[in-house]
């Protein structure tokens, strides 16, 4: 099913940001913003040293089922067009009730709340989607990631496989 039509203007360090849903015809700015990541920031998003989006990744991330899919973005105007600066996402298997959290932020605009703002939309999105579980994994060293996740109420646990990475995890819908 077509995303929520998610749009807001938003002021973050004295700078006009629009949060919007992601949408298909975003696939070049979405593939630029991973491809801006510093190694280290895609590194501690996808686990591994990807320097940009395989084709499918692509066509995948920015074609979204609702409501077992949703992604917003974080855009700032880019002479006649826009720029991506984060992006929050879901993502959950057919028929699970838990769904896999993505999150990432330009490294330039770190720190300065974008992610929390994001995340906060984007929690609000999912508990009317009906989305039971958001769980994410974050290397153990992500100490950004893991303050934000603690912030927003997310329990972390070690990972049953890999003593490198962490579990995190957060009910929906009041089921705590
Ligand atoms: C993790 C990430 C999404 C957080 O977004 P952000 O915009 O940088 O985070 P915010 O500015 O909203 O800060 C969130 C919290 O992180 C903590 N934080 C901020 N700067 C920090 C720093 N330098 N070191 C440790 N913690 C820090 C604070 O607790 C902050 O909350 P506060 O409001 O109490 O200050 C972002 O840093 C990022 O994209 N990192 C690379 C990709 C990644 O790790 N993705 C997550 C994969 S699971």
């Amino acid at each position: 099913m077509r995303p929520p039509d998610y749009r807001e203007q938003i002021t973050l360090a004295g700078t006009p940001i629009t949060v919007r849903t992601l949408w298909p015809e975003d696939r070049a700015i979405e593939e630029a913003f991973v491809r801006g990541l510093s190694p280290t920031s895609r590194y501690l998003r996808f686990h591994s040293a990807l320097p940009a989006l395989t084709p499918e990744m692509a066509e995948r991330f920015v074609h979204l089922d609702y409501p077992d899919q949703m992604a917003l973005i974080a855009c700032v105007p880019d002479g006649a067009g826009e720029r991506q600066i984060a992006v929050a996402r879901w993502a959950r298997p057919k028929g699970d009730t838990a769904a896999d959290l993505g999150i990432a932020v330009a490294d330039a605009w770190q720190g300065k709340g974008l992610g929390t703002a994001l995340l906060q939309r984007l929690l609000r999105i999912a508990e009317r989607a009906g989305v039971e579980q958001l769980a994410a994994d974050v290397l153990y060293e992500n100490h950004r990631m893991r303050a934000l996740a603690r912030d927003f109420g997310f329990r972390l646990a070690p990972h049953q496989d890999d003593p490198h990475t962490l579990l995190l995890v957060r009910q929906l819908n009041d089921r705590q």
